[in-house]
Formats: structure tokens, sequence, C-alpha cells
């Protein structure tokens, strides 16, 4: 669980957007992580803190002045064994607040209050004319420069009925960025390129040759480098996965336009992680129309091309980013492994142990580089993800280029 052993105060001022704290809640506590509800008077105007109590297990606190805590220090207490405070929804006078360091409420207070290594999250939500006023968008400025992180907002149809900024961001979105606040910013600035997915190779309009990919993998790899910091651009064969938040995703069909996106793209990047298992060849005799079955001709004579290998080409380029590739072996996956990372000239070479992790979240990686392979703990493949990252990232510092020339 992503959450797991973090313990969220998740602070509501007033707003529409407040029903969204209420999934925001439950979403939080599945993802592992105790939560600790506290409202304004406002909020409570919009969403009753019993739902909030139901919700989160805890008793939740509105006052400053709250006879169960004996000293009256709530606005300390609450602070002390927080791993995040989360104001959602933030509301206009609440980021006004913010930028102020008011105490007027206990959760004002408690912002004010927190110890300075508790990181501040808050998700704005608030008419469109509102946030682009001069006034907000000061005071917007300002809990920015005080490394307060802002969530949002988003843009789109709004409670008043107008349309534009100011709409706070989804409880699923919420929830991948608090979790991504987690994680260590070992690729901060850089810029990601990450292939994910099979390839679909038409044979006729209606007909065509895939694989077993699932995109999990690679979409995995895709947010854990978003979490870390870094700018992703995903290209994606077909999947029914959802595109990680944070991630900018480009739809292909084929290995030749997975090749055509990623050349066009690759020299604004620094990282290229190749996941998807692209189709080695694709169908010389690919049919306008359907084929049918004739009587002459029951079986189709299919001819075959093969595709450029897409990550040896962008390891062939003069000015590469750093490149890591995947290998899925059914057997000798040492030898095999080690053999694909020097044929293709790259720093970093995963193997997936066996050939079973088509479709599956649980995953166990093996890492070939010129110091030999290293296992990874098997795990699900959102923490060898983050793994991965974290190695990616470590090796870079390190330098390689002159290794690879
Ligand atoms: N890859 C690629 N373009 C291709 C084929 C593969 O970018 N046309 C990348 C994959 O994304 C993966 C790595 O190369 O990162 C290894 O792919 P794989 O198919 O296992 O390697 P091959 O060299 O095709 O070897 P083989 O199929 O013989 O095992």
């Amino acid at each position: 669980m992503d959450l797991a052993g973090k313990h969220i105060v998740l602070g509501l001022s007033g707003g529409v957007a407040c029903y969204k704290a209420a999934e925001l809640t439950r979403a939080l506590a599945k993802a592992g992580a105790t939560v600790q509800v506290v409202m304004t008077e406002a909020a409570a105007q919009f969403i009753t803190p019993v739902t909030m109590q139901a919700l989160s297990g805890r008793p939740v606190h509105t006052s400053q002045w709250d006879a169960r805590i004996a000293n009256n220090m709530a606005h300390i207490d609450l602070t002390r064994d927080a791993d995040a405070i989360v104001i959602a929804p933030c509301s206009t006078d609440f980021l006004f607040k913010l930028a102020h360091g008011a105490c007027d409420d206990l959760l004002s207070t408690l912002c004010v209050a927190r110890p300075a290594h508790v990181p501040l999250l808050v998700a704005p939500a608030m008419n469109v004319e509102m946030w682009l006023n001069p006034a907000t968008q000061r005071n917007v400025a300002q809990v920015r420069a005080d490394g307060i992180q802002m969530l949002g907002p988003d843009a789109g149809e709004q409670a008043c009925g107008e349309t534009g900024m100011g709409r706070m961001l989804e409880p699923e979105h919420l929830l991948a960025d608090i979790i991504a606040s987690f994680q260590p910013k070992t690729l901060a600035g850089k810029h990601v390129l990450v292939t994910a997915g099979p390839t679909f190779e038409p044979i006729d309009p209606v007909r065509g040759i895939t694989n077993l990919s699932s995109g999990k993998m690679g979409y995995a790899v895709a947010r854990a480098a978003y979490e870390a910091g870094a700018e992703v651009t995903l290209v994606s064969g077909p999947t029914a996965l959802d595109t990680p938040f944070g991630v900018q995703r480009i739809n292909v069909q084929t290995a030749e336009q997975m090749h055509d996106v990623v050349m066009s793209r690759v020299a604004a990047h620094d990282v290229f992680i190749a996941v998807a298992a692209v189709a080695d060849w694709r169908v010389r005799n690919r049919a306008s129309q359907k084929i049918k079955k004739t009587d002459e001709q029951r079986t189709p004579a299919l001819e075959f091309d093969e595709n450029v290998d897409i990550l040896a080409a962008v390891a062939a380029l003069e000015k590469k980013p750093y490149c890591v590739g995947f290998a899925a072996e059914s057997e000798n996956l040492v030898s095999y492994g080690e053999a694909k990372r020097r044929k293709k000239n790259i720093p970093l070479l995963v193997g997936n142990i066996g050939h079973q992790t088509f479709g599956q979240d649980q995953n166990e990686l093996v890492l070939f580089d010129d110091n030999g392979h290293t296992p990874l703990p098997p795990g699900d493949k959102q923490t060898l993800a983050r793994q991965l990252i974290g190695e990616i990232a470590q090796r870079m510092a390190r330098g390689w280029l002159n290794a690879y020339p």
C-alpha cells in the first residue's frame, strides 16, 4: 500500500468541493494512511463532521477550544505525528490566511504551528474569477515561495455554472500527488521518455499481430519517474490502462509509429526507458480490405518485414539520453540479458525473471550493468518501478557517457 504507515492531517475549508474530500478520505485510508480530519466552521456548512468522522474512523476536530484535548493545544498535538498536512478544499479565504500566517481558527493555527519538516499541500477550489483575482494570485505566489505545495487547481466546469480555472483536482488525482510527495525527487528537472505496452501490426483493417503486454510495467515506470520529479512523456501502444497523472501520453499502434514518435522527441530527453514489447515484424503484404476466405485460398500467405529496433536506434544517436532496456527471457536470463545489453550498447538493461510477467501486478527484476547483474527484491510493479528509477538516478549521477560513446 502506497501510504502504509503515513499519518495525514486532512484539513477542509469551506467550499462545495468538500464533497470530494469525503472520497479523498476513503482513498487515503485505502492506500494505507491514517487520516485525521480537521474542519473550519465554513467547511462544516458544506459537509458534516459526522460524515467525515465515519469515513476517517476518527473524531473530527473543528475547534481550537475542544475540551477533548486536555491541554487545549490541539494545534500542537494534531501536527506533531503528522507525515503531511493536506488542505482540500483550500478556499480563497484560507489561501489568504496561509499566505499571511493567520491563526484565527484551529486549521489555520495548526498550519502555522506545524513542525518545519511536515509538508503542507493545498488543493485550491474556487470560482474562476476568484482564482484569477490578482489578490488571490499574490497569495498563491506567496504560499509557493513559502514552500507550500500546490495541488492543482484544474480547469473545467464549476459548481457555480461558470467554466475555467479553479476546480479542485479529483480525489484520485489528489491521492496520486500526495503519494508522489513522499517519493524522493531523484529525477527533478529531468525529461524522461518511456515506451510501454504492446504494438499492433495490422494484417488487414480488422486483424493484426500483437502480444500479451498489458503495459503495466511501463506505466508504473512512467508514474515513478513523474513521482521522482521528472517531466515524463509516455509513448504507448494499445492498452486498457489510465494515463498516470502528470504524464503526457502519446498513443501509437504500430512499431513504426512508435519509432517515429520516439525519434522525433528523444532529443529533448535525458533518459529513455524502453519498456514496450515492440513487435519484431510487420506484415509486408497488409491488405487494405478485410481478407476473405475463398475456395481457392483458405489461409492468407503473410510476408513480413523486420521492424526497426527503437532502443538500439536511440542508443546509436550521437547525442543520446541515458538508455534503459527491458528484456523478457524464457531461459538463460543472465547470459541472454548481458548479451542483449551489449548488443544494444546501453548502460542498463532490466531483465524480467520468467516471461509470466505479462498482465501481472507482481514482478521480479534483475539489473544488468557494467558491474554484472543484481536482482531486486520481488515486489509489485509500482514498488519495483520506484526502485528502478532510484537506480537509474544513481547511475546517471555517477556519470556514464564516457563508457557509451
Ligand atoms: N525494443 C525496441 N524496438 C524493437 C524491439 C525491441 O525498442 N523493435 C526494445 C524493447 O522495448 C526492450 C528491448 O528492446 O527494451 C528488448 O527487446 P527484445 O524484444 O527482448 O529484444 P530483441 O533484441 O528483439 O531480442 P529477442 O526478441 O531475440 O529476444
